[in-house]
């Protein structure tokens, strides 16, 4: 059996700074620090923030002399005027590229231009976003959505930043219809961008791919979309112990890619597994729990780093 893993796979350099920046909170337990929804879409990597100290929260509401984590999605301009209102500690840990496109929407509203956002209306970051044009935003997610826009003189566009290229594209091309002035902001970010492109890389030419992540992370489940676009048999995993072995002992080559909030420990302990998959514990393992394994199906396993 081939192995072969996504370049570009896992945490993304918003997601990272982040994490990085509650673990060194957490080291200074002066006051008790909040993290205002999950700190990651990512249930087993919050669950070990959690043992560390860390409390999440959904509002604000009571809280008094503490720390508050806002995180890589982003809050309102509402929430952090809240926040400093209620004279507590602001930690934010706002993905840079999630700040430049609240920057933008504010800017622009202040122009007088309407501002679309081309994405998830429930998702936190677009919430957030809009919350920098006072919630005036149009949000679409779809192309029947935009179609249904109505014609505006000026209108801004920009993109929730985990979306695929094909959908921005579309939806931004029927939006450029609708007004006299259109300014269209891409504003995926390249993370999404590099992890995406590896992942259909990947998926292209595997019988069968494993993506790693959250089931209510955005951008993991946009990699699963693109996965079963170019591979008939994919398995959206959390964790290891999700792995359907007795199904992947079937195929011959297997590729593994990771959503930007999926932690090294839990690729590795996939890759880990995967990788053994031949050797007689795993068997044992795969025997056990399923009746009907040939020894013969399960070839040996060989990792293939995937560069771009
Ligand atoms: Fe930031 Fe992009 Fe990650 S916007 S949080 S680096 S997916």
């Amino acid at each position: 059996m081939e192995i072969i893993i996504a370049d570009n796979a896992g945490f993304c350099f918003g997601v990272k700074r982040a994490v990085d920046i509650t673990s060194d909170e957490l080291l200074s337990a002066n006051k008790d620090i909040y993290s205002l929804g999950p700190l990651i879409h990512n249930s087993q990597a919050v669950k070990k923030f959690e043992e560390k100290g860390l409390k999440t929260i959904d509002n604000i509401e009571g809280i008094q002399d503490s720390r508050i984590i806002i995180r890589s999605h982003g809050v309102s301009k509402s929430v952090i005027d809240k926040i400093n209102k209620m004279n507590l500690d602001i930690i934010d840990s706002t993905c840079p590229y999630v700040k430049s496109v609240h920057k933008r929407v504010e800017e622009y509203q202040d122009q007088g231009y309407n501002i679309v956002i081309i994405g998830d209306p429930d998702h936190p970051e677009v919430i957030g976003i809009n919350g920098w044009c006072n919630d005036k935003a149009f949000i679409v997610n779809s192309l029947e959505e935009a179609t249904n826009l109505p014609r505006m003189d000026k209108i801004c566009v920009v993109s929730q930043t985990t979306n695929t290229q094909e959908k921005f594209e579309t939806i931004s091309k029927l939006i450029n219809e609708k007004g006299n002035e259109v300014k269209i902001f891409n504003t995926i970010c390249n993370a999404t961008n590099i992890r995406q492109e590896s992942c259909k890389e990947v998926a292209s030419k595997v019988d069968a791919m494993i993506v790693i992540g959250g089931y209510h992370s955005s951008n993991t489940n946009k990699l699963v979309e693109i996965s079963k676009k170019y591979c008939n048999n994919v398995y959206h995993i959390e964790t290891s112990k999700e792995l359907p072995l007795q199904m992947l002992s079937k195929f011959n080559k297997i590729g593994i890619t990771a959503g930007a909030s999926t932690p090294d420990w839990i690729i590795k302990e996939v890759v880990e597994i995967m990788d053994n998959i031949n050797n007689n514990e795993m068997m044992e393992a795969i025997e056990n729990s399923f009746t009907r394994i040939h020894r013969g199906d399960v070839l040996k396993g060989e990792v293939i780093y995937v560069t771009n």
